[in-house]
């Protein structure tokens, strides 16, 4: 269910594309069904259907998951029954799964729960019940004298000693459906949100011998409704993130500030992450790889045994085995960084192939470029890749030596083994192993600054003093 307003999170965008540690809410319980096994996926969306929808086929492929229109949002119950054409061809025995699509930390393995108890109960239906760490506007699961489940009283129209019931009603079922489907029928909106509440059906199991009620931790089932509940989930996604990254083998310093999204990985062991690194995206980082104090990289992969130094910023970049970067290097996306390359501090590359062993290792912008084998860009160097209309190609070839301070004006190759000397700007192609120097003729003028200096003191010396 994810056609609802999320009104509380006072957005443009509809509630469930929120994200919890850089993926949508929604996508995380779609992600856990999947993980349960399900075999076919409804998500019932309103407001907002098409971004939303747009959001589910670019994650889990076009069309991977069916959607149900439900144009008007008359609550949880009119939700289902807007599903249920989705599922007409499937006969009543079936068990159906519901879950809310802005409670996020669902595991997998609790909807497999609901199905076995769902299973095993003569009622055929099973959800999950919590006790909130806080109070919260949750339903509450009124029992008989014998401990069997009467029915869920929502909020709203709970007495205050309802209201004192301890055990609420977390928003996941799994249900017969055969019973779903008689049981939506009967729905009345009377009540004090005159909505059509999916929590009466549980009124309905009682004459079949009561549903079965699942405890589940509060932390595992918390629904998200404003921007508070949104920060307190994401902290909770990223500690259970982390933690499961630790006891893989990687080395967090700080995990409190270490930002690993849901969606990266792998991270080979022995990784060492300093605090408030980030890895965003689709990240995935090798065996033995230091990532100090403060880097952020997305989407990117990085071989084994790299050396990150810190404030390192990547994004749509790959980096090869014991590559050395840092502190404050820039790869902007397509940057691609092969074994052995070292770039230091205030170096930026963009679309910019960096071949084995090649090294700028101070302030240079390399875009739109191929360094070759063992090639050595010398401080300052600047590929000069835009004339204002079109982006162009700088070639430098294995083993060539960029002096300091170099342009290098595209398109341009500067061939294996040259020497661009410092200071020159080059706008012709330089020849295999030649010399490119373009710069003014220096003239030393013998003693001119001693004459300088001298003038000056006399000039100093003519001046009446203030005091005098
Ligand atoms: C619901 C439950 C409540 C439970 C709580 C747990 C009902 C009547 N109440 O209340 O017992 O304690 O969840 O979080 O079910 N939605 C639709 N269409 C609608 C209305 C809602 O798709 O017409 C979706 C929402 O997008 C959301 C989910 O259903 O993902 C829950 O709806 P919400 O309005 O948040 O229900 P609660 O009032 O929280
Ligand atoms: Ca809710």
């Amino acid at each position: 269910m994810a056609a609802g307003l999320g009104t509380r999170m006072k957005s443009e965008q509809a509630k469930v594309l929120h994200r919890i540690a850089g993926r949508p809410m929604l996508h995380w319980v779609v992600t856990a069904a999947r993980a349960a096994g399900a075999e076919k996926i409804v998500a019932i969306l309103g407001h907002q259907l098409d971004a939303v929808r747009a959001s589910l086929d670019a994650s889990f492929g076009a069309g991977a998951i069916a959607i149900a229109h439900q144009t008007e949002q008359r609550g949880t119950g009119h939700a289902v029954q807007c599903a249920l054409p989705a599922v007409a061809a499937e006969s009543d025995d079936r068990i159906v799964v519901i879950l809310t699509g802005d409670a996020p930390l669902l595991a997998s393995e609790r909807i497999a729960e609901l199905v076995t108890a769902c299973t095993a109960s003569k009622s055929g239906l099973a959800l999950l019940s919590t006790v909130p760490d806080r109070d919260m506007p949750y339903g509450r699961l009124v029992r008989d004298d014998n401990g069997v489940l009467e029915r869920i009283v929502e909020h709203p129209d709970a007495t205050p000693a309802q209201r004192a019931i301890r055990d609420t009603n977390a928003g996941f079922y799994a249900i017969r459906l055969g019973h779903l489907r008689k049981d939506l029928n009967a729905l009345r909106a009377d009540n004090a949100k005159g909505e059509l509440y999916l929590t009466d059906l549980v009124a309905h199991a009682y004459a079949r011998g009561g549903a079965t009620a699942i405890d589940a931790p509060f932390t595992e089932v918390a629904g998200i409704n404003d921007r508070v509940d949104l920060a307190t989930v994401d902290v909770a996604a990223r500690k259970r993130i982390n933690e499961g990254w630790m006891r893989a083998g990687v080395t967090m310093a700080d995990p409190a500030t270490t930002f690993i999204d849901a969606d990266v990985g792998p991270l080979g062991k022995d990784v060492w992450l300093g605090p408030n690194v980030a890895l965003r995206g689709k990240t995935t980082i090798g065996d033995g790889v230091h990532l100090d104090v403060g880097c952020v990289l997305t989407d990117v992969t990085v071989a084994d045994d790299t050396l990150i130094k810190p404030y390192s910023v990547l994004t749509e970049t790959v980096v090869g085995e014991r590559a050395k970067l840092g502190p404050f290097t820039h790869c902007r996306p397509g940057s691609q960084i092969d074994e052995d390359v070292h770039l230091g501090n205030f170096v930026e590359t963009k679309k910019t192939h960096m071949m084995a062993g090649a090294k700028a290792n101070h302030l240079a912008y390399l875009g739109d470029a191929s360094v070759g084998h063992k090639a050595n860009i010398g401080a300052g160097v600047i590929t000069c890749n835009y004339d204002g209309v079109g982006k162009y190609q700088t070639t430098i070839e294995a083993g060539a030596f960029v002096g300091s301070d170099s342009q290098l004006v595209a398109p341009v190759t500067v061939g294996r083994d040259a020497y661009v000397g410092a200071g020159t700007t080059v706008t012709k192609d330089v020849p295999r192993g030649a010399l490119a120097i373009a710069r003014v003729k220096q003239v030393n003028k013998e003693g001119w600054a001693d004459e300088m200096r001298e003038k000056l003191d006399m000039r100093k010396a003519d001046k009446p003093s203030k005091d005098a």
